[in-house]
């Protein structure tokens, strides 16, 4: 039996393109790196923003064991009743209790159980509850049951998720950051033992802003009004992390850079 599980995160998907490419690519992927067990932020699914209960079907039948999100969460009401329902959809912890739904949870994946804990930056963001002190108790909890647990922080500001990294290195598998949809160069082994990226970039269109026409991006930057972003309409590049994951410690081996342009 192998004593260690590889691991596949992918980030934001972003609209139609990002859909089309997970929906084409995922079960390769997974059969490529033999990966065990899959999460994917799915926040931007909905043509750029939300996600709807069909992007969820779609994401869980291309092979995701769980679906994380982020400030894009509440886009689309429809979505509620299944962040509440689904154990596996997941929306930042950090959001107040009274927010629907929940923001972690375990799978069980070939007898191993690996935990999944979603949370929310609050630089240049929504003021949440302190991500620090939810996570610490998240952790507590989902130590209980695992000591395999992989994090997705969704938040704009390097020092913060960097300072989450450490403070929680050793106690979790890996922290890993989405949301600004730009793969960073920074993956490396904690000294603990988490495995650490700032932000493993976005399941979407390369070509243009962060997903987005560059004209309306542009254009938004030159007059500073909220123009409607559109979404390119061109294959997307499935960007993410494989880890690498010592069953009995739930310590991370390896974090290895993803990028795989979709057809
Ligand atoms: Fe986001």
């Amino acid at each position: 039996m192998a004593e260690t599980i590889k691991a596949l995160l992918l980030g934001d998907i972003v609209g139609q393109p990002g859909c089309r490419a997970v929906f084409i690519g995922l079960k390769k992927l997974i059969k490529d790196y033999k990966a065990d067990v899959v999460l994917v932020n799915g926040e931007n699914s909905a043509d750029g923003f939300g996600i709807s209960p069909e992007n969820v079907q779609m994401i869980f039948s291309s092979g995701a064991d769980a679906i994380s999100t982020g400030n894009h969460v509440w886009q689309k009401k429809e979505i509620y009743p299944l962040l509440e329902s689904r154990a596996e959809l997941l929306r930042p912890a950090n959001y107040p209790k009274k927010a629907p739904g929940h923001g972690s949870c375990i799978v069980d994946v070939k007898g191993q159980k690996i935990a999944f804990l979603n949370l929310q930056g609050r630089v240049d963001m929504p003021n949440l509850d302190c991500p620090f002190a939810v996570a610490k108790d998240e952790v507590r909890k989902l130590r209980k049951d695992t000591n395999i647990i992989i994090v997705d922080f969704h938040a704009e500001n390097v020092e913060e998720k960097e300072a989450l990294g450490l403070y929680l290195d050793g106690q979790v598998s890996s922290v890993t950051g989405t949301h600004t949809h730009i793969q960073t160069g920074d993956e490396r082994v904690l000294s603990k033992g988490t495995a650490y990226m700032s932000d493993i970039g976005m399941t979407g269109p390369m070509t243009g802003v962060i997903g987005s026409k560059s004209e309306e991006a542009i254009q938004r930057q030159q007059t500073q009004m909220p123009l409607k972003m559109e979404i390119e309409d061109v294959p997307a590049t499935l960007n993410g992390v494989l880890l690498t994951i010592d069953k009995k410690s739930g310590k991370a081996l390896s974090i290895e850079r993803i990028s795989k342009k979709s057809l």
